[in-house]
């Protein structure tokens, strides 16, 4: 059965110290979080409550052993100005799929549900109303047991925060083929939301950044062949009329940007496979004059056009114009504004008050 969350607002707002014109990126957040904590095997008393800092013991579980799993996800405004959630579904899924993985609680779906609902409705002010701009949405869990040893903790938090985000107008992006560092092996985390694989990515990040470069192309972890993501981003080619993505194989993040992009490109007519891609593939196909588009997907970003790949040994320049790689943006920004039909039912209303 569904729990009541007990809802305690805010005296005062912060929303007059936001400039919805020019808003920062990840520095501001709403009034208000959902927060519930798991004890004695269940989760327990959801609430939302005034967001602020949480007391937390030094020997929180968390902090040593790295028991924390996060989501991404937006709320958007339809025509009639009312809250829309985008596949909040696959969102809680993926939450206790990293739980598993990481040896932590499942949290209810439907409470997730219903938490990103009510959280929304109090936060509806905070919705950018641009297109392409949103308020984004972070769940996350977290062990808060105060223990030294290596065990599953008995006590978590699970949390949502919300913080506007305006419009992303990105460039096109340069990734560096990494070579040296991985992100991800099969058997390993790569496959969970797990805070751990961005902590390790963090260093790669900041030296391909040094080399003039915006992202990472992560490979495979035996043979640097296959290509895995872009930053955390999926990736997708289109060599010579048809799509590809590397398959979902244990080491890469199911995104919920790239099965809606499969979707929509399906529906659209084109093929799309999933499969194993190697750099070398990319190469030839480049060398042969078939590579046409590519593009990373996420939540954060949408669509990011990619603009080249390379690193000390290769350089692959991709075709100036990226026609379905807009066109798949535009598509997924209108049906998160309303402003067209909602075909595959991916819009969960929240309620407007
Ligand atoms: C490593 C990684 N890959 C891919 C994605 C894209 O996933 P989604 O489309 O669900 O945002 C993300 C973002 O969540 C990510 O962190």
């Amino acid at each position: 059965m569904l729990q009541n969350i007990k809802i305690t607002k805010t005296v005062k707002s912060k929303i007059n110290s936001l400039d919805f014109e020019n808003i920062p990126l990840g520095t501001s957040f709403t009034d208000h979080m959902f927060i519930c904590d798991y004890e004695n095997g269940e989760w327990t008393n959801p609430r939302i409550e005034p967001l602020e800092l949480i007391p937390t013991h030094p020997a929180a579980m968390a902090l040593h052993y790295g028991q924390a799993i996060f989501e991404g996800m937006k709320a958007t405004l339809d025509t009639n100005k009312a809250p829309m959630l985008f596949r909040p579904e696959k969102n809680a899924k993926r939450l206790n799929f990293s739980a598993h993985r990481m040896g932590m609680p499942n949290f209810p779906e439907d409470l997730f549900i219903e938490a990103l609902k009510q959280l929304v409705a109090i936060e509806q002010n905070w919705i950018p109303p641009q297109d392409g701009s949103a308020l984004y949405l972070r769940p996350f869990m977290y062990a808060d047991e105060a223990f030294i040893g290596m065990r599953a903790a008995t006590h978590y938090k699970f949390i949502i925060m919300a913080s506007p985000s305006g419009p992303f107008f990105t460039k096109r992006i340069k990734l560096y083929a990494e070579t040296n560092y991985i992100r991800a092996a099969k058997g390993g985390t790569g496959e969970a939301k797990a805070a751990g694989n961005y902590a390790a990515a963090i260093r790669p990040s900041e030296l391909a950044k040094n080399k003039g470069y915006d992202q990472v192309l992560w490979l495979d972890a035996r043979e640097f062949k296959y290509i895995q993501e872009a930053g955390t981003m999926n990736i997708f080619f289109k060599i010579n009329g048809e799509f590809i993505t590397p398959s979902l194989d244990g080491s890469i993040l199911s995104g919920i940007t790239r099965m809606s992009v499969i979707e929509l490109l399906r529906d659209k007519g084109y093929k799309v496979t999933e499969r194993k891609i190697t750099l070398d593939e990319i190469i030839e196909a480049s060398n042969k004059n078939l590579l046409e588009e590519a593009f990373g997907t996420g939540t954060a970003v949408g669509i990011a056009l990619i603009e080249e790949i390379g690193n000390d040994t290769i350089r692959i320049l991709m075709p100036k114009d990226n026609p379905i790689g807009n066109w798949v943006n535009n598509t997924l920004n209108e049906i998160k504004s309303g402003k067209i039909d909602d075909k595959f039912n991916w819009m969960t209303k929240t309620e407007k008050v």
